[in-house]
C-alpha cells in the first residue's frame, strides 16, 4: 500500500516539475474497445479513389519556400509531420546532420516554442494533408517519415479523421521508404499497421510492417516525455521497404 503511494507520489512530483497538470497525461479513453469495424472498407475505398481537396493557399506557399530550401540542400530528407514544438525535429537533426531536416505542424502557437533552428533545419506551418501531397507530386527524397504522436481521434464517431481512415493514407504511406509511427494508444497503432498492411499490399508497396511498444531511455518528442512520465505504454509501428536499413 505504502509502495503504491509512494510511486503515485513520485509520478504527480515529477509531472509538477515539468510543470504538466496530470489531467493532460490521461491515457487514451475511447468508446472503441479494438480496431474500427469498418477499417478494411474504409482502406480499400480510399486506394481506389484520389483525395482531390483543393490545397490551403497557405500550405502552397510554405510548400514554395521549403522547396528553395530542399534544392539548396540537395540532399536527402527527413520529414517529421505534426513536429508540435519541435523537439523530435532537433533529435533528428543532430543524429542526422548531413540530412535536410522539414518540421511541419499547422499549429503556430507550438511552432513559436521551437526555438533557433540548426542549419540543416528548416520548420513549416502548414496543413499536412495539402504539404503530404505536394511533397509526393514534387518526388521529395524523403528517406524517414516521422509521425509522432498524431492527434488520437478517440471516438468512433470521428475515426475517419485519424490518417489511416482518411482518403490521404495511399499517400502518406507512398512518400518514404520508412515511415515511423508512435502513439500511445494501442488501438490506434494497430488499426495503423492493419491499414498499412491491407494498403502496401493492394498498392504494391511491398513494406513490411512491424508494431511493438517501447519504453523511451530519454524522450524525444514533449508528448512522449508527458506519456512516459505518467507510465504509459508506447507503441511504434515501423512500415518499410524491404531494402531499408539506413534508420
Ligand atoms: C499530439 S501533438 C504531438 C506533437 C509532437 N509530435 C510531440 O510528440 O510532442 C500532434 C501535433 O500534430 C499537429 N497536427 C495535427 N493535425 C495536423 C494537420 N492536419 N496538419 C498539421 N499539423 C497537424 C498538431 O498541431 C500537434 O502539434
Amino acid at each position: 500500500m505504502f509502495f503504491l503511494y509512494s510511486s503515485v507520489n513520485k509520478v504527480e512530483k515529477s509531472l509538477k516539475a515539468m510543470n504538466i497538470e496530470k489531467s493532460e497525461v490521461k491515457a487514451v479513453f475511447s468508446n472503441q474497445d479494438g480496431p474500427h469495424t469498418n477499417l478494411q472498407e474504409l482502406v480499400l475505398k480510399y486506394i481506389q479513389t484520389k483525395y482531390l481537396r483543393p490545397i490551403a493557399e497557405h500550405t502552397q506557399k510554405a510548400f514554395e519556400l521549403a522547396k528553395e530550401f530542399v534544392k539548396r540542400r540537395n540532399c536527402p530528407i527527413i520529414l517529421d509531420s505534426g513536429c508540435g514544438t519541435g523537439r523530435s525535429t532537433q533529435v533528428l537533426a543532430s543524429k542526422y546532420p548531413n540530412l535536410t531536416i522539414i518540421g511541419v505542424d499547422k499549429s503556430e502557437v507550438r511552432l513559436s516554442r521551437s526555438g533557433m533552428p540548426q542549419k540543416n533545419v528548416m520548420y513549416v506551418r502548414a496543413e499536412l494533408l495539402d504539404f503530404w501531397r505536394l511533397a509526393l507530386q514534387e518526388k521529395w527524397p524523403i528517406q524517414y517519415h516521422a509521425l509522432y504522436y498524431p492527434n488520437p481521434w478517440p471516438k468512433e464517431s470521428e475515426a475517419g479523421r485519424r490518417f489511416h481512415l482518411h482518403p490521404i493514407f495511399p499517400t502518406l504511406l507512398s512518400l518514404a521508404p520508412y515511415t515511423e509511427l508512435r502513439t500511445n494508444w494501442e488501438i490506434y497503432a494497430e488499426e495503423f499497421s492493419m491499414a498499412a498492411c491491407l494498403a502496401s499490399e493492394k498498392m504494391g508497396l511491398h513494406l513490411s510492417i512491424e508494431k511493438h511498444n517501447f519504453q523511451p531511455t530519454i524522450p524525444e518528442t514533449a508528448f512522449e516525455e508527458k506519456y512516459a512520465k505518467a507510465g504509459q505504454i508506447l507503441w511504434k509501428v515501423i512500415c518499410k521497404t524491404k531494402n531499408t536499413s539506413v534508420f
